[in-house]
């Protein structure tokens, strides 16, 4: 893009969405949210929550939410949760601690992925979750309305399983205490607060007090990092180039991106607009030619969607990226060290896979190839990267799977030049 192109936006922020309509479905009053991004993936969530009984209308660009008050209805089947991890898990949260027995299901990738996660801590609160004999969805929750609030420790760093307890927990009796790894996105901390609820923290644990009465809130969904993420990596990735991207989500847990591209070499700039209840502004990043880097366990939560493009880079930087601790990438939409691989490899890539992660060898010397992304929108956009910043010819089995998250990606990578 030169000088005089116009900043890019991308869709809204898929897990403030998810988040912003459930907790209008359980509030008080009609909930404004704008910006809500149009992939399937919050489609999903959507659809669950009118399965359960909360009513939407279109307005102005808006959606419009009418909160069921608390008071959910039992759907007739199964609820349908696509291709969305989020979708599922938090509502198994939900659900835990209300009087409803409802199964949710979802597409052959959704039902691979581990689920004794939500099901044991959420166990806490006398609900009965019934999974698949190897511990996936289709999972039946009979939820306890009259659940005792208590204290609930997360053993995996993951936002999904926090904030499904922290769902449960709306409607235990008594303050619920989480503590363990929630050291994780924190979208659902801040948008209790935006609905009313006092979500305190103090560092280490959360505090949320039950039963729970949620007030209907407006919320403007800021542009999602994550998907910014690969438009700012293409740009990174070629001297030269330039990326702005307006109007995107700045919230600390979600950019560490931002400085791993500083690492990587890249000029990035960051111009915050707004601060609560999500941090917002414009990043503008500058392509240089990159040096490898390491990523240590311990930043892996905060990077975790964002790994696959990291692996990318690496093919472009001069030196061995290495990227360990990150075990969970093997039960995302696909087994992403693995799909990862096979497609760098593919491209000409050196790569080498450990049981929780890869080294890459870079700067590769790029060639065309087939791509097979199992139906993962992040291996899908990462590659469509890796193929525009190395000028080589890719053909994705799947270019569509990038709906769940980033309808019109492939315009919006057109974009960056
Ligand atoms: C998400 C949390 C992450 C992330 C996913 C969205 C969320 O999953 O990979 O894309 O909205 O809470 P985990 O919580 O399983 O790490």
């Amino acid at each position: 893009m030169t000088a005089t192109t116009p900043p890019l936006t991308v869709p809204g922020d898929k897990s403030i969405a998810h988040r912003a309509l459930i907790l209008a479905a359980l509030a008080r009053g009609e909930s404004v949210v704008r910006n809500v991004p149009a992939g399937l993936d919050v489609r999903s969530t959507q659809r669950a929550l009118s399965a359960l009984g909360v009513t939407f209308r279109e307005a102005d660009g808006a959606l419009l939410v009418s909160g069921c008050n608390g008071v959910l209805s039992a759907p007739g089947e199964p609820i349908d949760c696509g291709n969305s991890g989020t979708t599922i898990r938090l509502l198994a949260g939900v659900l835990a601690t209300r009087a409803l027995d409802v199964t949710l299901d979802g597409d052959a990738s959704l039902r691979g992925r581990p689920m004794r996660r939500v099901a044991e801590p959420l166990a806490a609160f006398g609900a009965q979750i019934v999974l698949s004999p190897a511990g996936t969805a289709p999972l039946r929750v009979r939820g306890n309305p009259n659940a005792p609030a208590g204290d609930v420790a997360i053993t995996i760093p993951s936002a999904q399983v926090k904030s499904a307890v922290l769902l449960a927990a709306l409607n235990a009796h008594g303050v619920t205490r989480v503590h363990g790894a929630i050291a994780t996105r924190d979208h659902t901390e801040r948008l209790l607060r935006a609905f009313g609820v006092a979500c305190e923290s103090d560092g280490t644990s959360l505090r949320i007090a039950g039963p729970a009465a949620l007030q209907a809130a407006e919320i403007d969904v800021p542009g999602d990092v994550s998907s910014a993420a690969f438009l700012l990596a293409a740009a990174a990735a070629v001297a030269g180039a330039r990326a702005v991207i307006d109007d995107v989500g700045l919230n600390p847990t979600r950019t560490a991106f931002l400085d791993v591209l500083r690492r990587f070499g890249a000029d990035v700039t960051v111009e915050a607009t707004a601060s609560a209840p999500e941090p917002r502004g414009r990043v503008t990043v500058r392509g240089a030619a990159l040096r490898a880097i390491t990523i240590a366990p311990d930043e892996v939560p905060g990077l975790i969607d964002e790994l696959p493009l990291v692996g990318v880079l690496g093919a472009f930087a001069h030196g061995t990226t290495v990227v360990s601790g990150a075990a969970e990438l093997r039960v995302k939409e696909s087994d992403r060290i693995a799909t990862f691989a096979a497609a760098a490899r593919a491209l000409g890539v050196e790569v080498e896979t450990f049981d929780d992660g890869f080294a890459v060898r870079g700067p590769a010397h790029f060639h065309g190839g087939a791509i097979v992304t199992a139906g993962d929108h992040r291996i899908a956009m990462a590659f469509a990267v890796a193929a525009r910043a190395a000028s080589v010819d890719v053909r994705l089995d799947d270019p569509d799977c990038v709906a769940v998250s980033f309808p019109g990606f492939a315009v919006a990578l057109d974009a960056v030049a």
